[in-house]
């Protein structure tokens, strides 16, 4: 286990200008969390000394997602080594009057794939072999627009030169630089100060800074590294493989602790969503952020839940629509194109087909009928409507809140509720069947035009 103490410092001060957006690059979701937020948690467990996360102006978003970790403002933004450059001076003023740090571990915000034992891994293989700067490495499918790592002849790296600089032996390098580094604190500060712009993009890059150790006779050396963990996002085609890849990570942990996916590759998941042991998700079911199941509960075909909690035991979908703050208790059943949003579902209730449940609680054992739907909104406010236990509601029924049902009440089918149902009663809200006998001959002979 690593004992040295290290800061912590994140570049994201980049304008992601590849990206072609207006929101900021390390804004931009996985598993529908901002990138950067993946990173600072896989951080976390690792307790560093002090974080310092680089943006650029205009970037309070960022601040907020990565708060309490301490931001500053790179403006203009000229390169990686500026920004660390930038990072370096909050990191001693704020460590200044606790002592000296052993490392800086480098970390660059689009690279939301990390995960804590891979960072683990290198702050102890620094601690097997200490280098003045320890790289990771990795072995992309396609090397593209990385740095590549320049082998010292005598082993360790000698170099990282940017793909933009490269000479064609360069370029055909396998081994990457995966935009992180750890690097020892007593020599940053000076080669960081170091840096020039004398490169094809006129930028300062932090790259550089490992030519500038070697040449002052210090050892760099590299540890490879799953690509999978290190691929850099630049292009809203890289985000979309590490969405892919996160996906595929987090459906294996759901199986792994005993949640039945029955097609793996056709469910999309949040980093938060939370699936009990025996869950079973039927193909095609997104769950967007905040989503709980509890045990043996059943995921229907084509459902989309988002900010949710489903209860043990309960049957959802296919075709169900889980809107933010929609709890379902154990048992409940809620079926196709059902949609429910902050709606308290007692143990039991069954809302099978076709209803919309807003604004509401329902008791226990509640039968909402086929197309029920509570009318919560006036065009001005929203409304609640507050249904008992073991009620029944027929098919059709608009429940115009605020309204209430009481406990065992039965509402018949095609009612328009207005006011308050007493507990025990049966209410009957709709236009009196009138019936003609023979009268439907004489209609359709007037609608041919024979009388
Ligand atoms: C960078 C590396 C490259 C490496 C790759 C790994 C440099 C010069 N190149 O390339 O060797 O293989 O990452 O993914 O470092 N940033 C700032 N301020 C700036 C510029 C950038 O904070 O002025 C931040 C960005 O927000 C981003 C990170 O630094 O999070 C890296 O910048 P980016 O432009 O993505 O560099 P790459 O071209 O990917
Ligand atoms: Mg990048």
């Amino acid at each position: 286990m690593n004992q040295s103490r290290f800061a912590a410092i994140i570049l994201a001060a980049g304008s992601g200008t590849r990206m072609k957006s207006a929101m900021p690059k390390v804004m931009h979701p996985i598993a529908g969390q901002p990138m950067i937020a993946h990173l600072l948690d896989a951080l976390q467990p690792l307790t560093p000394a002090a974080t310092v996360v680089v943006v650029g102006p205009q970037m309070d978003d960022v601040a907020r997602v990565v708060a309490p970790a301490q931001t500053i403002v790179q403006d203009p933004p000229l390169g990686t080594g500026d920004a660390a450059r930038a990072a370096l001076r909050a990191v001693r003023d704020r460590l200044a009057p606790q002592g000296d740090i052993d490392e800086v571990l480098v970390l660059y915000g689009d690279t939301p794939l990390l995960r804590s034992a891979t960072l683990a891994r290198l702050l102890a293989e620094q601690e097997q072999g200490p280098a003045a700067i320890l790289l990771a490495g990795m072995r992309p499918a396609d090397s593209g627009p990385y740095g590549r790592l320049v082998s010292a002849p005598g082993g360790g790296i000698l170099r990282i030169v940017e793909a933009a600089d490269a000479t064609p032996e360069e370029y055909a390098i396998g081994l990457c630089w995966g935009g992180l580094m750890l690097i020892r604190a007593r020599h940053i500060f000076k080669l960081v100060e170091a840096l020039d712009r004398n490169n094809a993009k006129g930028e300062f890059y932090l790259t550089a800074i490992v030519g500038l150790a070697t040449n002052k006779g210090l050892r760099c050396r590299a540890v490879e590294l799953p690509a999978t963990e290190l691929i850099g996002i630049n292009t809203r085609a890289e985000l979309a493989e590490a969405e892919a890849l996160m996906q595929s990570r987090l459906r294996r942990a759901a199986m792994d602790a005993g949640v039945t996916l029955v097609a793996p590759e056709t469910v999309f998941l949040s980093a938060d969503t939370r699936l009990s042991r025996d869950v079973v998700v039927e193909p095609n079911v997104t769950f967007g952020c905040g989503v709980a199941v509890g045990e043996g509960a059943r995921i229907r075909s084509f459902s989309h839940l988002e900010g949710a909690a489903v209860g043990a035991g309960a049957i959802v979908g296919p075709f169900a629509r889980l809107r933010p703050g929609a709890v379902l208790e154990e048992e409940v059943h809620v079926g196709n194109f059902v949609e429910v949003k902050a709606a308290r579902l007692g143990a039991g209730v069954k809302a099978n087909h076709l209803s919309y449940i807003g604004d509401s609680e329902v008791g226990s054992r509640t039968n909402i009928g086929a197309g029920t739907i509570t009318c919560n909104y006036d065009g001005f406010n929203k409304f609640r409507t507050i249904i008992g236990e073991d009620a029944f509601i027929g098919s059709n029924t608009a429940l115009v809140a605020p309204v209430s049902v009481g406990a065992g009440a039965i509402v018949a089918a095609g009612s328009v509720i207005t006011h308050d149902v007493p507990a025990g009663a049966l209410s009957i809200a709709r236009g009196r069947q009138v019936d003609k006998p023979g009268r439907a001959a004489e209609v359709r002979a007037r609608k041919r035009g024979k009388v």
